[in-house]
């Protein structure tokens, strides 16, 4: 009903709008401005913590896209090598897994089967599992070692949005928890990040102040056949998450690419008018990939795609070459896909209206998968 929408048309506006609030609680009671984490929820020990010798984390779908992004982050702040897998994959190719393999398992749903067969098949072999889990009670964190709850409520829409901001960050609270606990270089990193944290929901909220002009491009490509989305480093999950969207909501050809694969293939797909998503990373930290990407700009205008540019606030290089400037407020750079994803979703979402979609459900798609 139209109550329970709060007033929005569709479910999704409404769990779009409501992701300030879903980041501010998922942190509640986790972190402090003094920069220290309170995990204790998560009952694994610290002890057995430190002896974690690798990290693997299994999901599917947008799930599997916030564990692309905390791959990053926990191989950055922990020093632990990390793999991620889609779930579906996992089990099939028997995984070398032991007991100091700890297994993350990220489900907004917690029934996923895929994941729930992943995570069983982890725990056969003694591996700790810790799930992420944004329901209550749900099957994963019920057969887990430990979970961590998302608190973005509950999530109706088929395509995830509250539910991804909030696996982030969980993930990003799991990268920085193991970083404290096992005491890397990074110690003064991590207490900076984590007050930084406490700044994130704001920095969403001022995302979704600005986001008619988003609304007002997607409008205007709606006859498109194809969307093409590039990123690199934490930009790469958001340019696939960007595609995901539009998939199963505008029903479009949509890919995500790593910026650096161009060269490699994809730039040949690249023609006149064809609209290209550019998740630019900030110039500062990591700024050769910055560097690099707007190079990438650049060749892909050159040979005529429609540059749909999101990019730091300040960031003036990418301004000659962006045919669309979306910003985004500054974070840490591990932070970014907080504040990146949010315009894709925005745009994934107007265009399902454009096209006369059916916005909270999608064809041929259910909102948990709880067949393999
Ligand atoms: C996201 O928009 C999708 N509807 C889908 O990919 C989803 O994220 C996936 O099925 C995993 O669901 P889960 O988080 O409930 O396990």
């Amino acid at each position: 009903s139209a109550a329970e929408k709060g007033g929005y048309d569709y479910f999704m506006l409404k769990e779009i709008a409501e992701q300030p609030k879903a980041v501010a609680d998922t942190l509640l009671g986790r972190t402090d401005g003094s920069g220290s984490l309170t995990l204790d929820e998560v009952r694994i020990p610290a002890n057995v913590l430190r002896e974690v010798g690798k990290v693997v984390i299994v999901a599917c779908g947008t799930a599997f896209h916030a564990g692309l992004i905390a791959k990053y982050a926990i191989e950055h702040w922990t020093r632990v090598p990390c793999e991620v897998e889609l779930a579906s994959e996992f089990r099939y190719r028997d995984p070398i897994l032991d007991q100091q393999t700890l297994v993350v398992a990220i489900s907004q749903s917690g029934e996923t089967m895929d994941t729930l067969m992943a995570l069983r098949h982890a725990r056969e072999q003694g591996a700790k599992v810790l799930a992420i889990c944004n329901t209550n009670g749900s099957t994963i964190p019920r057969e887990s070692d430990a979970v961590l709850y998302t608190h973005a409520g509950p999530e109706v829409a088929v395509a995830s949005t509250k539910a991804f901001l909030t696996q982030l960050v969980a993930c990003y609270l799991v990268a920085l928890y193991l970083g404290q606990v096992r005491g890397t270089k990074y110690a003064d990193e991590i207490r900076a990040v984590v007050r930084d944290l406490g700044s994130i929901a704001g920095a969403v909220e001022r995302v979704l102040e600005t986001m008619e002009p988003v609304r007002e491009l997607a409008r205007s490509l709606a006859e498109k056949d194809t969307v093409l989305f590039l990123g690199r480093h934490v930009g790469y999950p958001v340019a696939l998450e960007g595609a995901l969207k539009l998939k199963e909501l505008a029903y479009m050809h949509a890919e995500g690419f790593a910026a650096g694969e161009l060269k490699h293939g994809p730039i040949a797909l690249i023609e006149e008018d064809l609209p290209v998503v550019v998740v630019v990373p900030s110039p500062r930290g990591r700024s050769v990939l910055h560097d690099k990407i707007v190079s990438n700009i650049q060749e892909i205008r050159a040979r005529g795609a429609r540059t749909i540019v999101v990019a730091e606030e300040g960031d003036d290089a990418v301004v000659p070459y962006a045919d669309h400037l979306i910003r985004v407020p500054v974070t840490p750079t591990l932070l970014q896909p907080l504040v990146a994803t949010v315009p894709l979703q925005v745009f994934a979402c107007e265009l399902a209206t454009a096209r006369g979609n059916e916005v909270d459900q999608p064809r041929n798609l259910a909102k948990s998968v709880t067949v393999e």
